[in-house]
């Protein structure tokens, strides 16, 4: 089953949107398999935006995600990783969709609230560095017939 790693920001958190965020994912019919409230270290922060070492937003990116405490999450479902990108929005939330989670509650690119995974194999990355397996959590809800034929 497809899964997708995604973090509620430092922003995200202090706004008060963490119970939002989560209730959209659980409303569209996705399952959490890993759940986790944490203060980010600059060495996950600089592994986990390493595609982005070279850029001039670096800094501030990993000074940011690393300047409060984080919800990072695992979501399990088809199709996963690209239609939580969806729900997400574009990355600058001014430009973001509204009924997007950056379109509805964002207005600055430094400040969008909540990360993605934007493909399979990133996801795969981003999950082995956030979580171990025996953090993972496996499991059917009882929902399953009434989401899937
Ligand atoms: P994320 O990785 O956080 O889910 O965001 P994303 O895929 O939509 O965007 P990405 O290109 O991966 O950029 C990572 C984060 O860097 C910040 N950024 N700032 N000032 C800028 O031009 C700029 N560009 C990107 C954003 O906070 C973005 O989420
Ligand atoms: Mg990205």
């Amino acid at each position: 089953m497809e899964r997708t790693f995604l973090a509620i920001k430092p922003d995200g958190v202090q706004r008060g949107l963490v119970g939002d965020i989560i209730r959209r994912f659980e409303n569209k019919g996705f399952t959490l398999v890993g759940l986790k409230f944490t203060k980010v270290s600059r060495e996950l922060a600089e592994q986990h935006y390493d595609v982005h070492k070279e850029r001039p937003f670096f800094g501030n990116l990993v000074g940011f995600i690393t300047s409060g405490p984080v919800v990072a999450m695992v979501w399990e479902g088809d199709g996963v990783v690209t239609t939580a990108r969806k729900m997400i929005g574009a990355t600058n939330p001014l430009t973001a969709e509204l009924g997007t989670i950056r379109g509805d509650f964002g207005i600055n690119i430094g400040r969008n609230l909540i990360h993605g995974s934007d493909a399979i194999e990133t996801a795969q990355r981003e999950i082995a560095l956030w979580f171990k397996d025996e953090e993972l959590v496996g499991w059917q809800p009882h929902l399953t017939p009434w989401l899937h034929e």
